[in-house]
């Protein structure tokens, strides 16, 4: 494989060693650092666990279980996973991370110990696309996460200021559930108030280079009319957040917590008026979720010269032909490095022609390479 196939500034995996996790006992291979890396294999071979350990390498969590037991081998103490990351200064860099069954974890960059998962993250703009990728549509809070992963990326500021305004929140609600006086009450609506607004302005920006490209994306995959997508701040829209605190303090002292703010941010996507997610079909929903997923790369490229490595968990679920097509085609322009699984290769072999991919096999937790071509 020519390196010079690749642009100097992309992120890559170069390198992954993956041991213990789930049914992936030993796993080593070298993928392609821009274009498909094909894994396939039967049903419980272990393809979802080998997307799952470079998520978890990324975000030191898993997209599956919130317990870590259940993602260590059943039969091993630990599990770990390590790899040398292509960076966008052209760097390569080594990373890893273990984690014990007794809840230890150890993550390292560059042969230094690191306590914050956010320098793996930072690394790696890891970005999934699976069957719960719907509850982007559904979901709010899953809408949030999704706003904050870009804006972690975009924006020097965001990781500050958003831990700022959590500790803010949490300390006005724990004032409230005390029900502390409104002297003690307005110390901690001061600060709230100020990494809200802080906070606010972040997303803002963000989604106003976001929405654009969104559009743009989902023109692409699929024909939608009259579609609206708008962002919402967490209070009234074009009120004041301090009034909006003031007026609800009542219902806030019952409640036990702040009701507007931030930590309630949305943006709303509707189709002829009606929210997405009731007037898409299924594989509408989809090709739309890949269209948001897609223009966060986009923007990430463009901004912050980083490139997402793609996890697209069986791509060829629910979706026909066409709409198979349309997506490799969109995702091979992001010129990224791109991780498909798929039951059977032969439902994706006609999208690879002239696109570099490398083909991987996965039989009982056993991963090996069974194909490699360049774009000539
Ligand atoms: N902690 C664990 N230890 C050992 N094996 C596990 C553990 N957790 C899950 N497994 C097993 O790992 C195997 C791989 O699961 P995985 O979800 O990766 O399969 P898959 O190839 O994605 O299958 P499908 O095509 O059905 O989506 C399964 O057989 C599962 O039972
Ligand atoms: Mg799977």
């Amino acid at each position: 494989m020519a390196a010079n196939l690749y642009p100097a500034d992309n992120m890559a995996l170069l390198r992954i060693d993956i041991a213990h996790f789930r049914n992936l006992l030993s796993v080593k291979l070298s993928p392609i650092p821009a274009g498909f890396n094909i894994i396939y294999g039967e049903n419980g071979s272990g393809k979802t666990s080998f997307l799952e350990a470079i998520y978890y390498l990324s975000l030191g969590r898993s997209f599956r279980s919130g317990v870590a037991s259940r993602i260590i081998n059943q039969n091993a103490d630990k599990l770990s996973i390590f790899a040398h990351i292509d960076t966008e200064s052209g760097q390569t860099v080594p990373v890893g991370i273990e984690r014990y069954q007794h809840g230890e974890a150890k993550i390292r960059v560059s042969g230094q110990d690191v306590r914050s998962i956010a320098e793996l993250a930072d690394l790696t703009p890891v970005q999934l696309i699976n069957t719960n990728c719907y509850n982007l549509l559904d979901t709010p809070g899953v809408r949030r996460k999704y706003l904050d992963w870009g804006a972690f990326y975009l924006s020097k500021d965001f990781m500050r200021v958003w831990r700022l305004f959590e500790r803010a929140l949490k300390q006005r609600n724990a004032a409230l559930r005390n029900q502390l006086g409104p002297r003690e009450l307005a110390l901690w609506d001061e600060e709230l108030i100020q990494h809200a607004l802080a906070l606010d302005q972040i997303r803002r920006q963000y989604v106003q280079s976001l929405l654009p490209l969104i559009t743009q994306k989902a023109s692409e995959l699929l024909s939608i009319a009259d579609l609206e997508i708008y962002y919402h701040s967490g209070w009234h829209d074009e009120a004041n957040y301090r009034d909006i605190l003031a007026q609800n303090i009542d219902k806030d002292r019952q409640a036990g917590f702040t009701q507007y703010g931030p930590h309630r941010a949305d943006f709303k996507i509707n189709v002829q008026g009606v929210p997405a997610k009731d007037i898409l079909s299924r594989g509408q929903q989809k090709l739309f979720v890949c269209a948001m997923i897609l223009a966060q790369g986009t923007l990430l490229t463009r901004y912050a010269n980083k490139r997402s490595i793609y996890l697209v968990d069986d791509l060829p679920s629910e979706l026909d032909v066409t709409s198979r097509s349309k997506l490799m085609s969109l995702l091979s322009r992001q010129e990224a490095q791109i991780f498909v699984t798929a039951v059977d290769h032969k439902m994706l072999d006609s999208f690879l022609i002239d696109k570099p991919t490398k083909m991987f096999h996965v039989e009982h937790g056993d991963m090996r390479t069974v194909m490699e071509h360049a774009l000539e």
